[in-house]
């Protein structure tokens, strides 16, 4: 399934809410690259280390962008909130690793397990955080950067 952008994430600042357009974006390539392969993962693997690579960009960008408009606007729960994108940082990077061990990529079922693992984690973070812990700081900014 397809995660679709609707007007309950927007955040009102326009880096932000076309950020999160674009988290979007890379979750529903990936829902793609698997479902177009799932009997044959591995012979997408360039296709996954890509995503997971673009995955990581994103994510240093995005949330330092976030993290600053935060801090300028004197945001009270900055502090938990940027542990939440310590947190998602990490996961991505433990992906990333686990992506470069033993033969995950040349294994059709590893792979399969990993591929569940990846979107059920992105879609997870569109509804936990994106719509909580993001829509939590909208009412508290004035200032955008
Ligand atoms: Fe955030």
């Amino acid at each position: 399934m397809i995660a679709h952008w609707d007007s309950k994430y927007e955040t009102n600042i326009s880096e932000i809410d076309s950020q999160h357009k674009k988290l979007f974006r890379l979750i529903n390539n990936i829902e793609t690259v698997y479902e177009e392969n799932k009997h044959h993962l591995s012979g997408k693997s360039k296709v996954l280390l890509d995503a997971v690579s673009e995955l990581e960009d994103y994510t240093l960008s995005h949330f330092l962008i976030e993290e600053r408009v935060m801090e300028l606007n004197q945001y009270p729960n900055l502090e938990a909130h940027i542990n939440q994108h310590n947190k998602f940082t990490d996961k991505i990077l433990d992906l990333k690793n686990r992506l470069g061990q033993g033969n995950l990529l040349s294994n059709d079922e590893l792979l399969d397990t990993f591929f569940k693992d990846l979107i059920d984690f992105l879609r997870a973070w569109l509804t936990n955080h994106i719509l909580k812990e993001d829509l939590d700081y909208k009412p508290f900014i004035k200032f955008s950067i």
